[in-house]
């Protein structure tokens, strides 16, 4: 009686091990994808010209079908047209395709409405941020190389244009130039369960190359073109920031500060309006936040900061 229960034991064993052996063997199921620059048409397109009024400044703001009340909130604050130290600064929302019928022409309702909104039809979910990504990049190579940079951010951001403008001529670096928050020594995550995870299948090799946190990073409109440019060449990753730190690496093109103060916050930071005017993005805003935010910073006056500065 004893034996026989043992050997169910040692059988139950047996199987949970081989079960273990399977799962971690399998490679995960996942279809291999080749990019492709020319990846889907334009549905929408922003209304301007950049070659006669070129912008100092483009922020692509990738966003989703349902964000409508983020995108509200950043067309009346940081994301309105804007003219700063007598630069032009023009934001537009990035954006791909869904299924449903009604998203689609609400869209389209909002393109033609606030002429904003960069559209392809590629499928819109968050691991198709690398397409979303490079559809911003592709619409500076083919439309607006005018522009002197580009920056890259997320709906749930707080950016502070002036800032940014401010630090951006006082850099005086126009082309070549690639900032952010910098991340300089990341790892693959081999953990499945890990929301980042990035199977050996995706990625090989052990060690991502220099990038900057996706939640905001700033590039001379020419290294935007040649990352569109190089990005067929190089192998595709599901992360955005890290696919651009791969086409950064391919281009010989190092990030760098913008400050040596730290003024790009990935995480959260704790809102005063006197810290606020000395950063140039944060993380983790909602759009109430985001309209209080913009509205204490105007009513602030810059001499009350000068002892928190
Ligand atoms: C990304 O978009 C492409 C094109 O629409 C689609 O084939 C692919 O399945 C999407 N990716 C994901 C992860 O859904
Ligand atoms: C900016 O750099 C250019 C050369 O790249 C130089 O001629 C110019 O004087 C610089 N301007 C400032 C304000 O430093
Ligand atoms: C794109 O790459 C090709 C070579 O692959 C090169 O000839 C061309 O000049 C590049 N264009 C830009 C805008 O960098």
């Amino acid at each position: 009686m004893a034996f026989l229960k043992l050997r169910l034991v040692y059988a139950c064993l047996l199987v949970v091990g081989a079960l273990c052996v399977y799962f971690s063997m399998t490679p995960f199921p996942e279809e291999p994808f080749i990019f492709k620059k020319k990846h889907g048409k334009f549905l929408q397109l922003p209304a301007i010209d950049c070659s006669r009024n070129p912008p100092f400044l483009v922020l692509l703001v990738t966003s989703s079908h349902r964000q409508v009340a983020a995108r509200m909130a950043i067309r009346k604050t940081w994301g309105r047209e804007m003219t700063v130290r007598g630069r032009q600064v023009r934001a537009f929302f990035l954006l791909g395709a869904t299924a449903s019928p009604e998203q689609m022409a609400a869209v389209a309702r909002e393109s033609q409405q606030y002429g904003d909104v960069i559209q392809k039809d590629f499928k819109d979910v968050y691991f198709n941020l690398t397409l979303k990504t490079l559809m911003g990049m592709e619409w500076v190579h083919h439309f607006c190389l005018q522009a002197d940079f580009v920056m890259k951010t997320d709906s749930d951001m707080f950016v502070n244009v002036h800032y940014l403008t401010e630090l951006l001529l006082k850099k005086n670096r126009t082309t070549g130039f690639f900032t952010g928050y910098l991340k300089l020594n990341e790892f693959p995550i081999r953990n499945r369960f890990n929301k980042w995870f990035v199977s050996k299948y995706e990625y090989p090799w052990d060690k991502y190359p220099p990038f900057c946190s996706g939640t905001g990073y700033v590039l001379s409109s020419d290294v935007a073109s040649q990352v569109y440019n190089v990005s067929e060449s190089v192998p595709f990753i599901k992360l955005e920031d890290v696919f651009v730190g791969l086409c950064l690496a391919k281009l010989k093109i190092r990030p760098q500060e913008l400050h040596s103060r730290q003024t790009f916050f990935p995480e959260g930071l704790r809102f005063s309006a006197c810290r606020f005017r000395t950063i140039v993005a944060c993380h983790f805003v909602t759009p109430q936040e985001l309209l209080a935010y913009w509205q204490a910073l105007e009513g602030a006056r810059e001499e009350d900061c000068q002892t928190a500065a």
